[in-house]
């Protein structure tokens, strides 16, 4: 990895990673890609280059990969779970036919590719407790669809054309840079930002509803981990179950009470988000990462609680 180009660089998981990987590789391009209306600003734009990244437009994407030499693309681009099931034709175009153009350009010029999956892979007939990494996947969300469609097209183009496709299956993920659009566990990221700013919060997910969650730091570095792991200890590829903590709201909220006493919560379930909560793992078993590149998490759930609330008081107050 020495040219990278991220893909939807100024989302949740891209505005981060595109700086971790400038960070770790200075001597290398590390394009800040975009789309129109999304453009990166502030230290972002300053600290790269950056460019219309769309990936529903193969030649400008092809334009990119030639002009800085790109070696690996991480594609982050994608419709959340909830906002995928408003817009499903849209997800399915986003999701598929932008990951065929970049598997394309990746298979002519010998690109690696990261592409996220997600717990949205799997669905209500998938073991829930110990999720293994080998099951049931038939999700009913639009969001599910496309990435159990996303793993099998990777594979499909590491074993048909030696693409270098990798991944992980990214559990709901809790950040304080920026925040995630119209997901399911958005949830456990709005909450933060409420308790420190001395807000009621209002809980759309029901108590007693576990999902695998886990903090920013831990997934940008399996999202990095993988990309640089060895390839002859990798049983699988797409993609890989890693997991670090699961909670219910309840859990998360008296663990943040702990923290900011006198926080308060309510809940008004939105029933969009809590059937695709209720078709997801509540834990997932994470050793063949653990096995095949030695994944392992930094973050439990007071130690995330303690870094966000020190961090959101910095950014709000
Ligand atoms: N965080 C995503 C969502 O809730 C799942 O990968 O849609």
């Amino acid at each position: 990895m020495k040219n990278v180009l991220v893909i939807g660089s100024t989302g949740q998981i891209g505005s981060e990673l595109t700086m971790k990987i400038r960070r770790m590789i200075p001597e290398g391009n590390i394009v800040a890609g975009y789309i129109k209306g999304a453009e990166p600003k502030g230290e972002l734009l300053e600290s790269g280059p950056s460019a219309e990244a769309d990936v529903c437009n193969g030649s400008q994407l092809l334009e990119i990969v030639k002009k800085y030499d790109i070696d690996t693309i991480y594609n982050l681009a994608a419709l959340l779970s909830a906002v995928a099931e408003k817009k499903p034709q849209l997800a399915w175009h986003i999701q598929i036919d932008g990951l065929m153009n970049i598997l394309e350009i990746a298979r002519e010029n010998n690109c690696a590719v990261f592409t996220p999956s997600s717990i949205g892979s799997f669905g209500p007939e998938t073991p829930r407790a110990n999720t293994p990494q080998d099951t049931i996947q038939r999700p009913r969300s639009m969001y599910g669809c496309t990435k159990v469609a996303t793993e099998l097209l990777s594979d499909y183009y590491f074993h048909k054309y030696g693409v270098d496709t990798r991944s992980v299956r990214f559990p709901g993920l809790i950040s304080n840079v920026t925040l995630p659009g119209g997901g399911t566990t958005d949830y456990a990221v709005e909450i933060y930002y409420a308790a420190v700013r001395g807000e009621e919060f209002v809980c759309p997910i029901a108590p007693g509803t576990f999902m695998d969650m886990m903090y920013m730091p831990d997934a940008l570095k399996a999202a990095v981990d993988i990309m640089n792991a060895d390839p002859s200890r990798l049983v699988h590829r797409n993609s890989f179950n890693i997991a670090s903590m699961s909670f219910d709201p309840e859990i998360l909220r008296a663990k943040i009470e702990e923290h900011i006493p006198g926080f308060k919560m309510r809940y008004e379930v939105d029933p969009v988000r809590q059937a695709i909560a209720e078709s997801w793992p509540d834990k997932m078993d994470d050793s063949c990462a653990r096995e095949e590149w030695d994944w392992k998490p930094s973050y439990d759930l007071e130690g995330m609680t303690v870094d966000m609330i020190d961090a959101l008081r910095k950014k709000l107050l």
